[in-house]
C-alpha cells in the first residue's frame, strides 16, 4: 500500500505525546555497551570465512603497467589474489567517484585515478596471511602523478571561465554588482576550509556469503537501498538475489553513504572461492580510498545601508573533485538565510585528482556557515552593531528567490538567537576585542546562526501485531548511532497506544520495506513517516479484526476501544485467523516545493586564549535549536552534542593535509588527523525551542542530526576574535595562526 504526504493530517495520534517526545534512552544501548550488538565484521553466521586484504594504489594517477602476484600466491594460506587482470566483468561507471545510482566497479581496468584506489585484493585463511601476501605483490606503474592537479587554489580560476553545470543552480536576483558598489558599507572577504575526514570509529567492513546465486552482504552502511541497488549494478546480479544486512553501524557521517572496495571485492572473491570472505579497510585506507569533505575557497560580499540592512549579498564557493564528482554546496544556505534584494550566490567546481570527495555531516552548510557566519561577525563590527542585532535586522520569512509566495514552513532563528543570548549571558560580551581577561587568559564570546535544509524522502515500513500482543516494526532504515531504533519504536508505540517496550524494532535489512536510510538529517522524519502511515493502516486492520469501526477506534493502554467497548490487543491477535499486519510505502508530495524548509538554531561560545602562547580553550558552548517536534530529547540532544563536538574539531584542529607532489592525504590516521578529545570539550548545553511543523512530515519534526555542526565552528572563531582580536580566515584556527 502507498501513502503520500501532501497535506497535514487532521487528526494526528502523535499529538498525544505519551511516548513520542519523552526522554527514552536507546533501545539498543544495552546491546552496545555489553558488546552484543553485531557490527558488520562480527557476524558469526557465515561459517569458516576467509580474510580479504585490499591493496591500494601507490600512485595518485597513472596505469598499472605490470602486477606480479606469484610471490604472494606462493605464501602460506593464500587462497586468491584478484587484480584488474582477473576481475570478472562489472557494471560500468563514468566517474571514479561513487554515485548513489550507479555501479561502483573496483579494478575494472589498469587505470589509477587516485591514491589508494584498489589495485589488488588478497584472500587468505587468516588476516595476517592476507596482509603479508599483500606486501609481497609487486606492482609497476606508469606513474602520471605529476600530471595531476592537487591544489584547489591553483585550479579554481578556471572554474569561472568553464561555464559548468553548476551555473544552472546560481541564485541571481536583482543587480548584485551595482548594488554592492553603491552600498554605504561593504565587506569583501575570502575564507578557506580544509579537507576533512569523517573518520568513523567502525571502519568500512563487509562479509560476503553466497548460497548458490544468492548473496548476503553484511556491511557497514547508512543507506541499505543504495548499496543494494548499486551492488546489483556493479556485480550484474539481480537485486532480488542480493540481501544487505546492516543492523548496527559504528558511525558514518556520510562516509558510508556509498560503498567501497571492502563490499565489492569481498563479494567477488566469495563467489569465486565458494566461501564467505570478510574484509575491513585499514584506518589509512579510510582516509584515501573512501570519501572525504572537499576543501573550499569562499568569497563573501555584503553591501548594506548605514543601519546594517543587507541589500547586496554575494557568496562564491569553490571546490574540486575528480572528473564526474560533485561540488561541495557551501553557498546553499546563503540563498535562504538572510535578506538582500540583490543576490549573487554561486558554486563552482574544478577538476582535482585527489581521492573522491563526498558528503560529510551536513555537506554544504557545515563549511558554508564557517565562512558566512564569520563574515557576518566582521560585518557587524564594521557597522558597529551587535552581531545578534545584525542577524535579527536581516531575518527573512520567505525564500528570496520566490518572495512571500514561498514562505518558510517554520523559522525560529530570531527566537533561537534571543533565547541563547539570555541563557548564555551575552550581555557580558565586550564589543571591543581583547577587553576581557581572566588572569593569563583573554576571554571572548562568539555567536553564529545554525541552518540546515530540511528534506523528506520516501520511506516504507511493516508493522505487525504479534500473537502475544507485541508489535513488530520492520524497515530498511539504519541506525548509525543516531537513535533510529528508539524513535521509530516510540512513533509506532504512540500510534498504537502501547509502550516503547511493547515494540520490537528491526532495522537494516534489505528484506524489509525500502526506507529513506540515514543521510542528510532526513532519517528520523522520513523513516518515521513510513512508520506513521503503516501504523495508520495497522490500526484499521486491528479495529476490523476486533469488530470495531476503524473510523471510531481509539488505541490506548494496549487496548483498542470503540465507545464503551474495548479489547486487549493481545486478544485481538490471539483470535485472528490471519496475521495482523500492514506494509506501507510512503512518498512525498509538493509541500517541500511550496514551503522553504530548514531547521534553525544559534550557537554561543566562550573561549579563553592564552595571552602568551595563544593556546585556545573552549570554555562553554550552548546551542539553541528549533527543529520541529523533538521526538526524543535524549537522542536529539546527543546528536547536537556530537555535532557541536565535530564543529569544535572543524574550527580548531581537523584538517587532512595534501601532499602536493604525491597527490594524497598524508595524515591518514587518528594519530595525525586530530579530532577533539574529552579534554578539548567543556560543558556543552542544548536547548530545544518548542515547534511543530505540520508541512514537514506527519511527525511535524525537522532534521536535527546535522544541525549541531552547522555554524558552531564560526561561533568558536568569532569568540577567538572577540578574545584576542585576531581574525583568521583560514580554517582550522590553529595556534600558529593565532600567534
Ligand atoms: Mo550525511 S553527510 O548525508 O551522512
Amino acid at each position: 500500500m502507498s501513502h503520500k504526504f501532501d497535506q497535514p493530517a487532521d487528526i494526528n495520534p502523535l499529538d498525544q505525546e505519551k511516548v513520542l517526545t519523552r526522554p527514552h534512552v536507546r533501545k539498543e544501548g544495552p546491546l552496545k555497551v555489553t558488546g552484543q550488538a553485531t557490527y558488520a565484521y562480527e557476524y558469526q553466521e557465515p561459517e569458516n570465512p576467509a580474510y580479504g586484504y585490499m591493496v591500494g594504489a601507490g600512485v595518485a594517477r597513472g596505469r598499472v603497467k605490470s602486477v606480479d602476484v606469484s610471490a604472494a600466491e606462493a605464501l602460506p594460506g593464500v587462497l586468491l589474489v584478484l587484480t584488474h587482470e582477473n576481475m570478472p566483468a562489472q557494471g560500468k561507471s563514468d566517474t571514479p567517484v561513487p554515485q548513489e545510482d550507479d555501479a561502483t566497479p573496483q579494478m575494472p581496468d589498469d587505470q589509477v585515478d587516485y591514491y589508494h584506489q584498489a589495485v589488488a585484493f588478497v584472500v587468505a585463511e587468516t588476516y595476517e596471511q592476507a596482509r603479508a601476501a599483500a606486501a609481497a605483490i609487486v606492482i609497476e606503474y606508469d606513474d602520471q602523478t605529476g600530471e595531476g592537479d592537487y591544489s584547489l587554489a591553483e585550479v579554481m580560476e578556471d572554474a569561472d571561465k568553464a561555464g559548468s553545470d553548476e551555473e544552472s543552480k546560481d541564485q541571481k536576483i536583482g543587480d548584485f554588482a551595482a548594488a554592492f558598489k553603491r552600498a554605504d558599507v561593504q565587506l569583501d572577504v575570502t575564507y578557506t576550509t580544509p579537507y576533512q575526514s569523517q573518520s568513523p570509529m567502525e571502519p568500512h567492513a563487509s562479509i560476503a556469503e553466497w548460497d548458490g546465486d544468492q548473496l548476503t552482504l553484511y556491511t557497514s552502511h547508512q543507506m541499505v537501498h543504495w548499496v543494494h541497488r548499486g551492488l546489483s549494478m556493479t556485480l550484474n546480479v539481480p537485486q532480488k538475489n542480493i540481501r544487505i544486512v546492516a543492523q548496527f553501524i559504528g558511525g558514518g557521517f556520510g562516509s558510508k553513504l556509498m560503498f567501497y572496495g571492502d563490499a565489492v571485492l569481498s563479494a567477488v572473491a566469495a563467489r569465486q572461492l565458494g566461501r564467505p570472505v570478510k574484509c575491513a579497510l585499514t584506518r589509512p585506507q579510510i582516509y584515501n580510498h573512501t570519501s572525504h569533505r572537499p576543501s573550499t575557497i569562499q568569497r563573501l560580499r555584503f553591501g548594506t545601508d548605514g543601519e546594517g540592512r543587507i541589500y547586496a549579498i554575494g557568496h562564491d564557493a569553490y571546490s574540486g573533485n575528480l572528473p564526474g564528482g560533485s561540488a561541495e554546496t557551501a553557498a546553499n544556505q546563503t540563498k535562504l538565510l538572510y535578506a538582500g534584494e540583490h543576490r549573487l550566490v554561486r558554486q563552482r567546481l574544478s577538476e582535482l585528482h585527489l581521492p573522491p570527495g563526498g558528503s560529510m555531516r551536513a555537506p554544504g552548510e557545515a563549511v558554508g556557515l564557517l565562512a558566512l557566519e564569520c563574515a557576518m561577525d566582521e560585518l557587524a563590527e564594521k557597522l558597529d552593531l551587535d552581531p545578534i542585532e545584525l542577524r535579527v535586522i536581516n531575518d527573512i520569512s520567505y525564500d528570496p528567490a520566490k518572495g512571500p509566495e514561498r514562505p518558510f514552513s517554520s523559522r525560529r532563528l530570531v527566537d533561537c538567537l534571543r533565547r541563547g543570548a539570555e541563557e548564555f549571558g551575552w550581555d557580558q560580551r565586550e564589543a571591543q576585542p581583547g577587553a576581557r581577561r581572566d588572569g593569563e587568559w583573554l576571554i571572548g564570546l562568539g555567536v553564529a546562526s545554525a541552518f540546515r535544509g530540511n528534506l523528506l524522502k520516501p520511506s516504507g515500513a511493516t508493522l505487525r501485531l504479534e500473537k502475544g500482543g507485541k508489535i513488530t516494526l520492520e524497515t530498511q532504515m539504519t541506525d548509525i548511532g543516531t537513535g533510529s531504533y528508539t524513535i521509530l519504536g516510540q512513533t509506532a508505540a504512540e500510534m498504537l497506544g502501547v509502550g516503547l517496550d511493547d515494540v520490537e524494532v528491526r532495522l537494516g535489512d534489505s528484506e524489509f520495506p525500502k526506507s529513506s536510510g540515514s543521510g542528510g538529517s532526513w532519517g528520523a522524519n522520513s523513516a518515521g513517516m513510513g512508520v506513521y502511515y503503516a501504523a495508520e493502516e495497522l490500526r484499521k486492520v486491528i479495529a476490523k479484526a476486533a469488530g470495531y469501526d476503524p473510523k471510531k477506534a481509539v488505541f490506548k493502554d494496549g487496548e483498542v476501544w470503540e465507545g464503551e467497548k474495548c479489547t486487549r490487543l493481545g486478544s485481538v491477535a490471539a483470535n485472528a485467523d490471519e496475521p495482523l499486519e500492514a506494509t506501507v510505502n510512503a512518498s512525498v508530495g509538493d509541500l517541500n516545493k511550496q514551503y522553504a524548509q530548514a531547521s534553525f538554531g544559534a550557537h554561543f561560545c566562550e573561549v579563553a586564549v592564552h595571552h602568551l602562547t595563544a593556546e585556545i580553550r573552549v570554555r562553554r558552548l550552548l546551542s539553541v535549536a528549533a527543529a520541529g517536534r523533538i521526538f526524543n530529547p535524549v537522542t536529539a540532544r546527543s546528536q547536537c552534542l556530537g555535532g557541536m563536538t565535530m564543529g569544535v574539531g572543524a574550527a580548531l584542529m581537523e584538517e587532512m593535509h595534501v601532499d602536493g607532489n604525491l597527490g594524497l592525504f598524508i595524515n591518514h590516521d587518528l594519530a595525525e588527523y586530530h579530532v577533539p578529545v574529552h579534554a578539548d570539550i567543556p560543558d556543552l548545553d542544548v536547548i530545544f525551542l518548542e515547534e511543530l511543523d505540520d508541512k514537514s512530515s506527519p511527525l511535524k519534526g525537522k532534521g536535527v542530526g546535522e544541525l549541531g555542526i552547522c555554524g558552531v565552528g564560526a561561533a568558536v572563531a568569532n569568540a577567538i576574535y572577540n578574545a584576542a582580536g585576531v581574525r583568521i580566515r583560514d580554517y582550522p584556527l590553529t595556534v600558529d595562526k593565532v600567534l
